[in-house]
């Protein structure tokens, strides 16, 4: 038990999906899995494994945003994870992104304090695994889905007072913005785990688009069936 999940080591695989929203969980496990056990109910953050093509998987939610990311991520360390698989939305950056677009997460640059707590005021690179990043473009290429691969920013802030606030990461070929993988990318470095983010469009700052429900609903399955194809 850690404090925040209400499960054992061995109750949680070592492949361990982690959407933002704990209801996307539950769908994830319900739609995919099989022989499923929901190990924890915790402030309603829930965790379930279950079996995926004969492998065990886990799905758990982080909530949004890098301290309630970096809770979950930590303790399902602590409960014996070893593979790390966001599955979540992002805002777009470029031009060229488009509603539904995958991007995989080459690396996450953020405006947080996070990691400058840790190493001194210094930046610190937080990146992906090249193993599972290199599966899932391949796996992505297959599913033909329009995918790239490259920079993201994790904000700290959803609504910022300035509109003009991501032109210079956009300058800067980040491809777009979520909240949580700068947490996840480091914690995987520190206790040397994989971890990949697959995100896809679900707005664009660029355009102003944003994704209808449907294309939303539609758009994280294909998330999720990428995500499993890594198990
Ligand atoms: N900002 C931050 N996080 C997000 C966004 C956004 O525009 N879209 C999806 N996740």
């Amino acid at each position: 038990m850690t404090i925040h999940i209400a499960a054992k080591r061995g109750d949680i695989a070592d492949t361990v999906l982690i959407p933002g929203d704990p209801l996307r969980a539950k769908e994830i496990a319900e739609a995919y899995l099989e022989d499923i056990k929901c190990y924890n109910e915790v402030r309603g953050m829930l965790g379930f494994t279950g079996m995926y093509q004969g492998k065990r998987v886990s799905v758990q939610g982080t909530g949004m945003g890098l301290p309630s990311t970096s809770i979950y991520v930590n303790e399902l360390i602590q409960l014996g994870a070893k593979r790390l698989v966001r599955v979540g939305t992002c805002g777009a950056f470029q031009e060229d992104l488009n509603i539904g677009d995958v991007v995989l997460a080459m690396s996450a640059s953020t405006d947080s304090r996070i990691n400058k707590l840790t190493f001194s005021g210094n930046d610190y690179s937080p990146t992906a695994s090249f193993s599972l990043l290199n599966q899932a473009y391949i796996k992505s290429l297959e599913l033909g889905l329009r995918t790239r691969v490259g920079a993201i920013l994790s904000s700290d802030t959803f609504y910022q007072d300035d509109p003009e606030h991501w032109r210079v990461w956009a300058k800067y070929g980040v491809l777009g913005v979520e909240m949580e993988t700068t947490a996840i990318y480091t914690l995987a470095a520190k206790y040397r785990l994989e971890a990949l983010t697959i995100l896809t469009v679900s707005d664009s700052l660029v355009t102003g688009a944003l994704a209808s429900s449907d294309e939303r609903q539609s758009n994280f399955q294909h998330m999720a069936e990428l995500g499993l194809a890594l198990v």
